[in-house]
């Protein structure tokens, strides 16, 4: 594998779509990482967001122009798409991508494309029927065989009204993307340095006698694997499990439990926290006064368990009148129904964030090493595609990290 570039330079096309404003975020994310970018603004591009802001979050001048005389003395468009590491385009329109394809070069954007000797990666944006349509079909594979790589796009709500696969990729996946494309580290900066996490995961085990209990097929893998991203990303991690077969992450202060009511308290006892994530599969309900002694055959017939039910940690932090942490993330794990049940869940228990996935058994989750997840939020809902549970929880802790620095913007 080739060595990381120290200081890489990014080329950025800003194309024409709503999803514009998210490049302004992923500028941040660069220039945090300490990239050079140079923006590359469409026609259209400038009709979503302005020069000025591009060139204020780069810190440089905004190209805009094929015939500019003053760009082309300053830096000709040849020496532009030279000078960079990566050529990166998003939003990535149907038109440019389309451009691109043809090999056209009738504007500065498909010019610099043309002209370029580097990698390029594309950030769709597009109406769905735009995305599934024939000829942009056609024109991906045309460019994935020039090597073209390609991140995203999502699936769910658009702008438009319409709901379906074309939402450009959050700015965190991209930048993940583009660390990537660049051989680096996935998550080289320190998202979430000064913050910190509180994960629970994995089942309870509540118990019906000394040497019985009542357990799930959780297997604490996906809230590990937050955790463990979440360190990466510069957090302090406080991960509260019940019994699995896992080690704790590396850096990560790892609080084992067996009960419900073990893991409510070390909940409890981790808090304040800038971020809760409740990713543990918690036993509804416990027997209400667990056998001193292990429970006997005896010919009188068959024993009774009365259940009671179990504290909602998820429910209990997300509604604190004092103390609440900024955000609160739950999960739901559905047979069935997954987007009804995941909305009203999130209503019941007062979090934030629902991250739902599909657990019936052809979907292979529980125990699984992928997991497609739906994030439900009060704005609507977006659809990842299927990832293992290691990139999902990168993305997630991206994701999240995002809605924080939003909140605490000015
Ligand atoms: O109600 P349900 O178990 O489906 O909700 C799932 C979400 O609530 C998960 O985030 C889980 O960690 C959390 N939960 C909890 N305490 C419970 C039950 C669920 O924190 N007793």
């Amino acid at each position: 594998m080739a060595t990381p570039i120290e200081k890489p330079s990014i080329l950025l096309i800003v194309g024409g779509g709503v999803a514009a404003y998210k490049s302004l975020e992923l500028i941040r994310l660069l220039r945090k990482a300490e990239m050079e970018v140079r923006v590359v603004l469409t026609g259209a591009g400038a009709q979503f967001v302005t020069p000025l802001s591009l060139a204020s979050l780069s810190g440089a001048k905004v190209y805009e122009d094929l015939f500019s005389l003053t760009d082309e003395t300053e830096m000709g468009h040849i020496q532009l798409s030279r000078q960079a590491d990566l050529v990166v385009i998003a939003p990535a329109t149907a038109d440019l991508l389309a451009k691109a394809a043809q090999g056209l070069a009738n504007d500065l954007a498909s010019t610099l494309l043309l002209a370029s000797d580097k990698a390029a990666l594309a950030a769709p944006a597009m109406n769905w029927r735009m995305w599934t349509h024939p000829a942009t079909r056609r024109n991906l594979a045309v460019l994935r065989e020039d090597g073209m790589i390609f991140v995203g796009p999502d699936d769910g709500p658009m702008a438009c009204g319409e709901q379906g696969p074309g939402r450009m990729a959050e700015p965190e996946a991209i930048f993940a993307a583009i660390n990537a494309a660049l051989n680096r580290a996935q998550n080289p900066v320190d998202l979430l340095t000064g913050k910190k996490i509180v994960v629970t995961a994995g089942p309870t085990h509540e118990p019906i006698d000394p040497v019985r209990y009542i357990a799930n097929r959780s297997s604490g893998k996906q809230g590990f694997a937050i955790a463990r991203a979440a360190r990466e990303a510069g957090a302090e991690v406080i991960l509260i499990s019940g019994p699995v077969a896992l080690e704790a992450p590396e850096g990560v202060s790892l609080v084992r439990v067996e009960t419900a009511r073990q893991m409510a308290a070390a909940a409890e006892a981790a808090l304040p926290c800038d971020l809760f994530i409740a990713a543990a599969a918690v036993a509804d309900w416990r027997v209400e006064s667990d056998a001193g002694q292990k429970i006997k055959k005896t010919g009188g017939g068959l024993p009774t368990l009365h259940l009671v039910e179990n504290p909602d940690i998820l429910a209990e932090v997300a509604q604190r009148a004092a103390g609440r942490p900024p955000l609160v993330v739950g999960f739901a794990a559905e047979t069935e129904h997954l987007l009804d049940h995941a909305r009203k869940k999130r209503l019941r228990k007062g979090c934030d964030l629902i991250v739902a996935n599909d657990v019936s058994e052809n979907a292979g989750v529980m125990g699984g090493d992928e997991n497609t997840l739906v994030l439900v939020s009060a704005e609507g809902e977006t659809t990842w595609p299927r990832l293992g549970k290691d990139e999902a929880a990168r993305r997630l802790i991206g994701h999240l990290a995002q809605i924080l620095a939003w909140r605490e913007a000015p």
